[in-house]
């Protein structure tokens, strides 16, 4: 029987999903509940002097109006120093820090009166200046920078610049951004007692348990939070933000089940965003293109009572073999919600940069960009100094390049045509590194010849519930269709958050443990019996195979799990298993996916406008669960990168601090017609290191480099060179 990993196996959920059979957080059912809608501040920066809640209260339906002044005190909304936890803002106090901040939240007996009643409350500013000028605010260095980002000196990076024949400095911007994914943040909030039963849209339901516990101060075991589905997270449900402890919050206070959604404009508040970025890259090189000095720094936004650093700069010091390097971040302080993850946090706008330079200095030297990477390619991780647990990317580039055409690629810009428009090719290199984190699994097999895995982990849309299903299938020895796989719950062994691509390396790696714990439960249990043809025996001694162990001496000898389990008294046989990297994993080998990205566009040379007419990239990410989850993470990766490039910009008015496109109307993401055919090329690779199955995460890498790729072929196809993101039609004209 071929194992069920790594087959293009459809998803599990999948009908469940496009018949609406889900239930998503915000469709839990309860008796009683009770809605509610947050009045969000209308300026970015002040005090509230009054709040006048008086006509809200006296509509039908509303069963209290909570604000600063009556809202009950919580203990922990800030966050703990030693990990990324958020500072949550929940009407403890009368400060105004940023547009949209939650200042009161209307609770009543249905969604209408509640958003009819919110519309009601009247809240008097105190406005006070806003910094909202990202060029004009003073930078820091923040003090967790080395922790959260990268800051290195390798050599003599300045020196080396200087004396460089080739150079190129240049500064480039990525603008904020905004996550919006299909599912708003929700959550339904349920006490019992002291008890507390969280249904949140989260990445991370033992994180959120963590934090509201905090909040709270509360024992952990009197929060469960309950997520089997999200639709769609990409980093911003992978913190806790306001509205999950307001929730909870007014459950509490009015005794009965409270819902929270936010709407469209609401997701564009309190829930987190990808920051500005502004980054200066300068690559010095010998004449061959050989580098000599990265001088990468990056200054992004963070809000004035919060920390978050988009690590732009991490990849710089892991991707070329440079002898002489600088990177370094630093912050500047708005009035704006604090950022935090989003896609390819660092690597998707650092890479915009370094691969732009890369793209920049490959012209000024006269040399093919995609020969200048392989003159630069690291062999062994030049920072850390230690070699890659495994590294496919000359091969990404290889058969990327050749499904690509890259050789028809005339070397001159500007010199290729089809029909009126301009035609450009552009690369890039992608990567992003493999994490991993402790995670644990419960695997059950049963008399009935099926087996249950159950992890508490997340589905985030990449396909959880298929590709664990696939490992515990493998990992007893049963078909795909005779075990289920149950997950979302704390309940459940613990996991960690689906964040940093860490998802399906940490829980595969559980899983799998757990099955074959539960597997060798099985078997021992029969090799107790002088009945069965297993008496004595060990896994050593026995292959297992649909479900039925077969001694390797005789292979007619053996049984079912089934024949077992028929005899043992519950009928059931269980594994657990905690699986966690080996401490000093990343100390011995340097653990990245990596890809490279090439695009074709057409601009338009009077109207500016360009369209992405293919991207071809190739992924080298260990071993791949599933082929079929695995195109769809790549494809979508590879969609938002089109969007970074040509779309997405969260537009701010500098005067009063206010979100200008707070909706899918106005904030641009590639629709059909921006999104051509792609192609993810899927290279094999095997990994001894990174973990048993030898997994790789690849949720991120897909929109990492493509940006630049674009980018690099509008210049192409131009000559202009745009370092300012999106590229919009006025930026060619
Ligand atoms: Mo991802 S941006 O680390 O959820």
């Amino acid at each position: 029987m071929a194992g069920a990993i790594g087959r293009p196996l459809d998803r599990a959920d999948g009908r469940a999903k496009v018949t609406g059979a889900l239930r998503y957080s915000a469709e839990v059912p309860y008796p009683n509940l009770a809605h509610a809608v947050m009045v969000l501040s209308t300026i970015p920066s002040g005090r509230i002097h009054t709040i006048d809640a008086s006509a809200a209260l006296r509509q039908p339906g509303v069963l209290q109006v909570f604000t600063h002044e009556n809202a009950p005190r919580v203990t922990g909304s800030k966050g703990p120093k030693d990990d990324n936890a958020r500072i949550i803002a929940v009407l403890q106090d009368d400060h105004v820090r940023y547009d949209r901040q939650p200042v009161a939240l209307v609770v009543a007996d249905t969604l209408e009166r509640a958003t009819d009643a919110a519309s009601l409350v009247r809240v008097r500013y105190g406005a006070t200046d806003a910094f909202t000028r990202f060029e004009h605010a003073d930078a820091f260095t923040p003090a967790n920078v080395q922790h959260v980002a990268a800051v290195e000196d390798r050599g003599d990076p300045r020196g080396a610049f200087a004396a460089a024949p080739v150079r190129v400095d240049n500064v480039y911007t990525t603008p904020a951004e905004h996550h919006n994914p299909m599912e708003p943040h929700a959550t339904v909030a349920a006490w019992d007692g002291d008890n507390l039963t969280l249904h949140d849209a989260t990445q991370g339901v033992f994180a959120t348990r963590k934090r509201v516990a905090e909040v709270f101060g509360i024992p952990l075991s009197h929060v469960r939070v309950i997520c089997p589905f999200i639709g769609g997270g990409f980093g911003c449900k992978g913190s806790t933000w306001p509205h999950t402890v307001l929730a909870a919050m007014a459950a509490r206070a009015l005794r009965r089940p409270v819902k929270l959604v936010l709407d469209r404009p609401q997701m564009f508040g309190s829930v987190g965003w990808r920051p500005h970025t502004e980054q200066r890259v300068a690559l010095g090189a010998a004449r061959d293109g050989k580098l000599v000095s990265t001088i990468h720094t990056a200054k992004t936004n963070t809000s004035v009572f919060d920390i978050f650093v988009e690590p732009s700069t991490v990849l710089t010091k892991m991707l070329y073999d440079v002898p002489n390097l600088r990177v370094a971040q630093t912050l500047v302080r708005m009035n704006v919600s604090t950022p935090t993850y989003m896609r390819a946090p660092g690597e998707s706008s650092g890479s915009f940069a370094l691969e732009s330079a890369m793209d920049e200095l490959a012209y000024a030297a006269g040399i093919d960009p995609l020969e200048l990477r392989l003159r630069n390619y690291a062999e062994t991780d030049p920072g850390e100094k230690i070699p890659f647990s495994s590294k496919s990317l000359r091969e990404c580039y290889r058969v990327a390049a050749e499904r690509f055409g890259w050789s028809r690629r005339a070397a001159q810009p500007r010199s290729m045509r089809a029909g009126d428009e301009l035609v450009g090719y552009g690369m890039a290199t992608a990567t992003y590194p493999t994490n991993r984190s402790m995670a644990s699994a419960l695997v059950r097999i049963s008399a009935d010849g099926s087996a249950h895995a159950l992890a508490g982990t997340q589905e985030i849309g990449t396909g959880s519930y298929t590709v664990f299903r696939q490992v515990a299938a493998d990992g007893v020895g049963l078909p795909f269709e005779r075990v289920h796989f149950d997950l979302g719950d704390t309940n459940m062994p613990m996991t960690p958050v689906s964040g940093g691509s860490q998802t399906a390396a940490s829980v595969s790696s559980a899983v799998f443990a757990a099955a074959q714990v539960a597997r060798d439960n099985v078997l021992a249990f029969a090799a107790a019996d002088a009945s069965s043809p297993l008496y004595g025996k060990t896994s050593d001694d026995v292959t297992v195979q649909d479900g039925r162990f077969a001694l390797k001496s005789d292979p007619s000898r053996g049984e079912t799990y089934a024949a077992i389990l028929t005899r043992h008294p519950v009928g059931e046989i269980e594994g657990r298993a905690d699986s966690a990297p080996a401490a000093d994993a990343k100390k011995l080998h340097s653990m990245h996916a990596f890809g490279a990205q090439f695009a074709e566009v057409r601009v338009d040379p009077q109207l500016g406008t360009v369209r992405v007419a293919r991207m071809i990239s190739a992924f080298a990410a260990g071993r791949i669960l599933n082929r079929k989850t695995a195109r769809s993470q790549y494809l979508g990766g590879m969609t938002w990168a089109i969007g970074m490039a040509l779309h997405e910009v969260t537009r701010m008015d500098l005067r009063n601090g206010r979100i200008m496109n707070a909706n899918l109307a106005d904030y641009l993401v590639p629709v059909h017609a921006d999104v051509p055919a792609l192609e993810a090329i899927v290279v094999d690779e095997e990994d001894p290191y990174v973990n048993p199955l030898g997994v790789k995460g690849i949720g991120e890498i897909g929109i990492v480099g493509g940006a630049a790729a674009i980018a690099n072929a509008v210049f192409h196809a131009t000559g202009k060179r745009i370092r300012d993101l999106p590229i919009q039609p006025d930026k060619l004209v």
